[in-house]
């Protein structure tokens, strides 16, 4: 059995990475606060899986814990998902952010140094780019953050190269940029908080008729239609880097290794065209307006993706269209709007256990 840790797996991609990597032939090991989800997550992968996979619910802050996990299992490497993530939300609380994202980290490395545990892959993302000229590689000089969130990634980054350097830790860095779209099983997809903070959860729960519509945020950027562009990615294309990411790892053992690669398409999207893509592949309208900039946003992001392909063999396959299908399926989101409104499509569940 190859144990591997994943951390943060309730949220979106951490779930979606549980199922891949167990399908790949690997036995996850997964730990999680629920901060970004709910414990009904569990019963979603056992249902993929057929098995519930090993859990513990886990605060990234408590060392105990994390010694008590290491030391009972033999831990062939971590995926690091834990971290809050919203661009906005980190702008309100820095502390938080910080206090998770960077001290939560540190309790992880430490830990792994400590059992001999080298490998890791690191979810970054492309908000430690700052403002950069789209698109934009991996050389581009990073650490220009708008918000706290980008920061705390950053610093990420940052801690890791001399974590490789001088404590042996073999790293990849993977940028992400926007993630979207649902498992194909429809059985797993994104889990909504209340009023989700990025804009394609906002569009799924407009057009379920639980918000009233979408607020744009600036329609004055320096882009073809005036909305802030970014480079969408297929959830199902985006942990296939990851599992490009491990294999590479287990096949490259290399003392003080660490590099940093974009997972993105290569191809930018405006807010505009994102919702004029899911009314078409939906049926239905997406009523919005227009409102101020948010703290923190830049105007356009997208990813120049070839390091991807020539490191790890690993390139974006699927569009648009499909992520926003299998998203709209998750939900039960038909045009009539008669949702097969099982429980996993109540998006506002989360809220309730929250
Ligand atoms: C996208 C565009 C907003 C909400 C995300 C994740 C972050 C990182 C990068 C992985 C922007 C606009 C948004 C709304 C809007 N991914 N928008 N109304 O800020 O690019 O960051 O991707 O690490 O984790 O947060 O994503 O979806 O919040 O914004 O107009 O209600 O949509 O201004 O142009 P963002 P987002």
């Amino acid at each position: 059995m190859t144990y591997i840790l994943i951390t943060g797996w309730t949220w979106f991609i951490g779930s979606h990475a549980v199922v891949q990597f167990a399908q790949a032939g690997y036995t996850p090991i997964i730990i999680d606060n629920f901060s970004n989800s709910s414990p009904r997550v569990l019963e979603w992968l056992e249902t993929i899986l057929g098995t519930q996979p090993i859990f513990v619910q886990w605060d990234i802050r408590d060392k105990a814990l994390l010694e008590q996990i290491f030391s009972d299992y033999s831990i062939a490497g971590v995926i690091h998902f834990a971290a809050l993530k919203a661009v906005g939300e980190s702008c309100q609380k820095v502390d938080l952010y910080f206090d998770n994202n960077i001290n939560g980290s540190i309790n992880l490395y430490n830990t792994m140094i400590k059992y001999n545990v080298k490998k890791l892959v690191f979810s970054s993302s492309c908000t430690v780019y700052g403002a950069a000229p789209a698109p934009v590689d991996e050389t581009y000089p990073t650490g220009s953050t708008t918000n706290p969130y980008g920061k705390s990634k950053w610093l990420g980054e940052e801690l890791l190269k001399d974590y490789a350097q001088f404590g042996g830790l073999e790293v990849i860095a993977l940028r992400y940029f926007n993630p979207l779209g649902a498992h194909t099983s429809g059985l797993i997809g994104e889990y909504i908080t209340w009023v989700p903070a990025n804009i394609f959860p906002y569009i799924l729960k407009v057009l379920k008729g639980e918000l009233k519509e979408v607020g744009i945020f600036g329609n004055d950027y320096p882009t073809a239609d005036g909305t802030g562009v970014r480079d969408y990615i297929d959830i199902m294309d985006l942990i296939d880097g990851h599992i490009a990411a491990w294999k590479y790892l287990e096949n490259n053992s290399q003392q003080g290794l660490f590099d940093a690669i974009n997972l993105g398409t290569g191809k930018g999207v405006s807010v505009l065209e994102l919702i004029q893509i899911t009314e078409k592949i939906s049926g239905m309208k997406v009523p919005y307006n227009v409102l101020p900039r948010r703290e923190g946003d830049i105007a356009s992001i997208y990813a120049n993706a070839n390091k991807a392909k020539a490191l790890l063999g690993w390139e974006a396959k699927n569009d648009l269209a499909f992520s926003i299908s299998n998203a709209l399926h998750f939900y039960g989101i038909t045009k009539d709007n008669t949702h097969n409104n099982v429980l996993r499509h109540n998006t506002s569940f989360i809220h309730k256990d929250a």
